[in-house]
């Protein structure tokens, strides 16, 4: 059929095979390729297991130390370090620098005498080398005396396995001959199952290997880093529809086009998913930006010319603080057909933002088409930043702005009252160090209208009102 008979869409429909093996059962192919390895693996896998009282069960692997892969902001992100016989899912855009971030986690570990193969499917063997061996060059900040070729073929560790190959069957057997005690599949996209009609990259394979490469996790103890390609829109049959079957979702966010790139964890089965790991990157792969180093790329200059329609607000994910300027614009628009667009916020949100503004400030924004975005490419989804988002908007409209090196943090309530916020004293501590003058922050009972924390004035407002004056 040409057209979706469902939602009327044309050239939407894509052929699915049903797959001739998924009355199987799923562990059968592992368990055929792992048979060679030992009695007791294969005692793990071929009885059919029994149910038993919780306090008879041994917590096995899953107890064992986690194994930190020795870059700080990845392991955070984590929660320590990689959990043994897990399986983890990287997602990002293409480009962004999942490959980099792996090869460069592969080195480290190696270098800490972990066994790793690193299974790339979209680049050659020799391609592999030559990113490593740029990468590799880093080493040298701390030796800087030493460079060129030879050195940094000699950083590069013999724990590091790489192999070039998108079979299975033939990925399961050199894992079982080179023993690892992590798996890198750089991308889980481009494996395939030969027995398995559907093509490479279609939904059928990417599930069943995805879901072979998990049980190898769960069989053998080994480590799985699963790399996945995620689409701008996010869904075409991508890592979204593997994150129920893996241990840990990471998330690459930023763009490609700015040097900031952060890593989200969406999903994690041994820690929270509310850490944020920043990196920057660099002509020699991925630095780490560590706590309390400024992420200008995000904030434009602190104390420049202030900017109509620009509010810098400081952002909690997990354990980290960071500043980032949101941005707003208003053009004219169509009655009842204006546009509200975002990107890195929540839809819903701004658009509950803008009707606060027309009840409770009197603002006309019914013709207005409003634009608002969070610079960086970073994903702005706290409440807290509800203010800076609404004063941006209200300054792009006015065309007002607020004085050079004020941020703005609270959450903003239906009724247009300004709502505090968790963590408002790591917020002050965050803008005070970064140079800001002035922060307008929600008030608290008993607080005084205005306060300072070192260099930093600190301006209560209790209601959208009191914050949009004082917009220049
Ligand atoms: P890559 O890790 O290949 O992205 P992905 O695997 O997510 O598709 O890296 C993407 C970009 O990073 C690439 O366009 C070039 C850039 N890059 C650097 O700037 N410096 C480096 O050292 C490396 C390895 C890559
Ligand atoms: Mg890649």
């Amino acid at each position: 059929m040409g057209k979706c008979p469902d939602c009327g869409v044309w050239d939407s429909l894509e052929e699915q095979r049903v797959d001739k093996g998924a009355n199987r059962d799923p562990q059968r192919g592992v368990v055929e390729s792992w048979q060679a390895l030992g009695p007791d693996a294969r005692a793990g896998l071929a009885g059919a297991p029994d149910a038993k009282p919780i306090s008879e069960i041994m917590p096995g692997t899953a107890g064992l130390a986690r194994l930190p892969t020795g870059i700080g902001e990845l392991d955070r992100v984590l929660g320590g370090g990689l959990v043994p016989a897990s399986a983890v899912l990287i997602g990002g855009a293409p480009g962004i620098g999942k490959s980099t971030l792996m090869l460069q986690a592969a080195q480290t570990l190696a270098a800490r005498n972990a066994r790793v193969l690193y299974v790339s499917s979209e680049e050659s063997a020799e391609q592999v080398r030559l990113r490593a061996e740029r990468l590799s060059e880093d080493g040298g900040e701390a030796s800087s005396g030493r460079a060129g070729g030879a050195d940094a073929s000699r950083s590069l560790s013999d724990n590091l396995f790489v192999l070039a190959d998108t079979n299975l069957a033939r990925i399961v057997e050199q894992t079982r001959k080179v023993g690892p005690a992590v798996l890198v599949i750089d991308s889980v996209q481009m494996i395939y199952k030969a027995d398995l009609d559907a093509s490479p990259g279609s939904v059928a394979q990417l599930r069943r290997c995805c879901s072979e490469l998990v049980y190898l996790a769960k069989a053998s103890g080994i480590i799985v880093l699963l790399v996945g390609h995620v689409t701008k829109e996010g869904a075409l049959a991508g890592p979204r529809l593997l994150e129920h079957l893996v241990d840990a979702v990471l998330y690459f966010e930023g763009d490609r086009y700015h040097a900031h790139r952060l890593v989200r964890g969406i999903k994690n089965r041994f820690g929270t998913t509310l850490e944020l790991g920043i990196f920057e990157m660099t002509g020699r792969g991925l630095r780490e930006v560590p706590e309390g180093a400024s992420v200008s790329a995000l904030t434009g200059e602190i104390g420049g010319e202030a900017r109509p329609g620009s509010v810098v607000c400081p952002v909690v994910s997990g354990t980290r603080c960071i500043l980032v300027e949101l941005q707003a614009l208003t053009a004219t628009g169509f009655l009842g057909a204006a546009k509200r667009k975002s990107s890195g916020l929540d839809s819903n949100r701004l658009a509950m933002l803008i009707a606060i503004l027309e009840q409770h400030a009197g603002l006309r924004l019914a013709d207005r088409d409003v634009f608002a975005s969070a610079v960086g490419g970073i994903r702005v989804v706290e409440p807290a930043s509800d203010l800076a988002l609404l004063l941006a908007i209200a300054g792009a409209h006015y065309k007002r702005a607020l004085s050079p090196a004020t941020a703005g943090v609270g959450e903003v309530g239906l009724g247009g009252e300004v709502r505090p916020v968790t963590q408002l004293e790591q917020r002050l501590r965050e803008a005070e160090r970064l140079g800001y003058r002035r922060l307008l922050a929600p008030k608290a009972p008993g607080s005084a209208k205005s306060s300072k924390h070192g260099n930093l004035e600190i301006v209560r407002v209790r209601t959208i009102g009191e914050a949009i004056e004082q917009l220049g």
